[in-house]
């Protein structure tokens, strides 16, 4: 009780979340209403146990259909405000946000509504709630490169609206070099670039020395996997790269065996790390605070390493120097 207090106090800054993972089977139930659409399920309470999955197909199968009720830019400004409205009520004072842009344009919905519904909201939180954030438009990797380099395209002129691009969804097959054309474009408008790389199959070590190595990716999603590799250690090391984190997806939809106690074994490896919530209305409603005391038990975070974390996210961030001065 006393560490829950300490991590609830500390101030904090998260990396690693996805507004549409956000999204809570309540909020489902009012943007289907207000939308005129039918869900097939009789409540919440059926909604919430139709969330189960074993692998990342899996989960991205219930995501991906969850996010269908998503049409309005007030439905984009609702979704934002409560996850930055839940950041602010937990002590997050600055976030990253990821968005799927290329699921909502496949839908009808266009850019404008979607990064101007969020756009209003970040704008909103800031002076109500004293939360700041930024925004991170992320390809969703199993569609077609080209199908990604359209919603680059079409968000480049919301691009003030954007801190950086990233990569997510189904990694099996799609490396981080399918879009090295995507994040060159990105890099040249001076945008930051970011990729998950959690593939839990022998290929990711190779995901892995493509982003760091190759593309020279600013952050690494995840990335555990790195444990298994002196040589990409030093990389990540010589480059101060930092990994963000989510014990929760890495203990759920990633099936990891239990013993594998990823957040230790980087901080043991002298890695630079964040932990992070991921999808959260999706992982029993745990955001940040919650995960933070999962993994301060799991495995055995001291008082002074809950700080580095915390610290560490401040220094990882592309936000303005003065404010990240007044964070440290
Ligand atoms: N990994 C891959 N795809 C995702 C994730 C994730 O952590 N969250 C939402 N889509
Ligand atoms: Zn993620």
């Amino acid at each position: 009780a006393d560490m829950a207090r300490f991590i609830a106090a500390l101030p904090k800054a998260e990396y690693h979340v996805h507004l549409e993972g956000t999204l809570e089977a309540e909020m489902k139930f009012a943007l289907a209403k207000r939308n005129g659409l039918d869900l097939p399920f009789a409540d919440v309470a059926a909604m919430k146990a139709s969330y189960r999955y074993h692998d990342l197909p899996s989960f991205l199968a219930i995501y991906y259909d969850g996010m269908q009720v998503l049409r309005t830019q007030q439905d984009f400004y609702d979704l934002a405000y409560a996850y930055l409205a839940r950041a602010a009520s937990q002590n997050i004072l600055y976030a990253e946000m990821f968005f799927d842009p290329q699921e909502h344009l496949k839908r009808g919905v266009p850019m404008a509504a979607v990064i101007g519904g969020i756009t209003r909201a970040r704008q909103d939180a800031a002076a109500k709630l004293g939360v700041r954030s930024q925004l991170i438009l992320c390809f969703v990797r199993d569609l077609t490169a080209q199908s990604a380099m359209a919603a680059l395209d079409a968000g480049l002129p919301f691009r003030d609206q954007l801190v950086a691009v990233g990569l997510d969804s189904d990694e099996k097959d799609n490396p981080p070099t399918k879009f090295a054309a995507h994040f060159a474009k990105a890099r040249a408008a001076g945008l930051k670039v970011t990729a998950h790389c959690d593939l839990n199959q022998k290929d990711i070590l190779d995901h892995l020395r493509q982003a760091i190595v190759e593309l020279q990716v600013d952050r690494i999603d995840h990335g555990g996997n790195i444990l298994e590799s002196p040589e990409l250690i030093a990389a990540a090391k010589a480059r101060n790269l930092t990994f963000t984190v989510c014990p929760t997806f890495s203990g759920t939809v990633r099936g990891e065996a239990p013993p594998v106690d990823v957040v230790r074994g980087m901080i043991d490896a002298g890695l630079t790390l964040t932990i992070n919530s991921d999808d959260p209305a999706y992982m029993g409603s745990e955001y940040l605070n919650d995960v933070l005391v999962k993994a301060q038990a799991r495995s055995a975070l001291t008082r002074k390493e809950l700080v580095m974390l915390s610290r560490n996210a401040f220094n990882a961030g592309w936000m303005d120097e003065g404010y990240r001065a007044a964070c440290l």
